[in-house]
């Protein structure tokens, strides 16, 4: 059976970030190891790759060249990596399965998972930093809105709600601001670096694509949370059923499954409304918006 071009595309792509990836981060010989060793276990070989796709998808847009996007797709990833890492640690989520694996805490230690986040997160911006990506003033501000979007003000911020808000119900704009926060903010970052990596968009050519990252940061997180509740534990590779067990307020737990499901359909109809202005040029990110819509892990 032939694959569908968008499959061929992500398989590729995703081929591309993995060895990009093994390039980036030091190697198993380099002291110390255990620690280099913990950061490649968390990073390397699982994942869907959703925000380096993102950034190659958004990429096309802008004409930016693929040995650029490879910095901004590696710099996103480890910074989704570290939080992952972070996520599962026994003082938040604590979670034993990860990509199908022991989370970087059980197959290492404690210690080391919070050090591998460190460094994963410092590494990112190292990355960003160092390599020729664009003129300085452009790269700079690539840095500064990986570093916005990553912080108190972005995922950290998010997580923080998040686990201030166990066992609370959240209204809806409370809960969107936390899933804006915790998992939009990088898909978002994402998108808009994977852009900036190339010629510069209008300023309304801006405007729609930022419009179209924030509805599909959202719509990823409405989806991680209906599949938190519909999925295996075997096909997500992470435990199934732990929002609920936690008391953690979702958009399956404010809204129920069925208008949660009507959310993401509403949601991935005006992330792809803000892509019309793009024309052709947005065929890979629209077919990205509807695999996040209609993903099974
Ligand atoms: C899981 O992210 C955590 C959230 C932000 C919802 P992904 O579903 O992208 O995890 P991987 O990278 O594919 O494992
Ligand atoms: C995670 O949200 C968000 C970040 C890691 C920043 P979840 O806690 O819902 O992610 P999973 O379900 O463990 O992957
Ligand atoms: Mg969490
Ligand atoms: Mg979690
Ligand atoms: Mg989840």
């Amino acid at each position: 059976m032939s694959l569908s071009p968008f499959t061929e595309w992500m398989a590729a792509t995703q081929n591309r970030v993995e060895t990009a990836l093994t390039q980036h981060l030091p190697g198993h010989d380099c002291i110390p190891a255990r620690l280099h060793e913990a950061m490649r276990y968390a990073t390397l070989g699982g994942g869907k790759r959703v925000r380096p796709l993102l950034a190659f998808a958004a990429g096309e847009l802008s004409n930016a060249a693929p040995e650029k996007l490879d910095i901004v797709a590696c710099a996103v990833e480890m910074i989704h990596a570290y939080s992952l890492v972070h996520d599962d640690l026994p003082c938040m989520d604590n979670d034993d399965l990860r990509r199908g694996r022991p989370t970087c805490h059980i197959e290492f230690d404690e210690p080391t998972a919070l050090l591998v986040g460190d460094s994963l997160q410092t590494l990112a911006f190292e990355l960003l930093a160092s390599q020729p990506i664009s003129e300085p003033a452009r790269q700079l501000e690539m840095i500064a809105l990986l570093g916005h979007a990553s912080g108190s003000r972005g995922m950290a911020g998010g997580q923080a709600i998040d686990l201030a808000s166990v066992g609370k119900a959240l209204n809806q704009p409370e809960l969107e601001l936390m899933h804006a926060l915790k998992t939009g903010a990088l898909i978002r970052a994402a998108v808009m670096l994977g852009a900036l990596a190339g010629q510069a968009l209008s300023a309304e050519e801006r405007q729609n694509l930022d419009r179209f990252a924030k509805r599909a940061g959202l719509l990823f997180q409405v989806v991680d949370d209906i599949l938190d509740c519909t999925a295996s534990t075997a096909t997500l590779g992470k435990t199934a059923g732990k929002d609920e067990a936690a008391a953690k307020p979702t958009y399956v737990s404010l809204l129920g499954l069925d208008a949660a499901r009507d959310y993401a359909d509403e949601l991935r109809n005006d992330a792809l409304d803000a892509l019309a202005i793009f024309g052709e040029r947005a065929t890979r990110l629209t077919q990205l918006a509807d695999f996040i819509c209609h993903r099974q892990f």
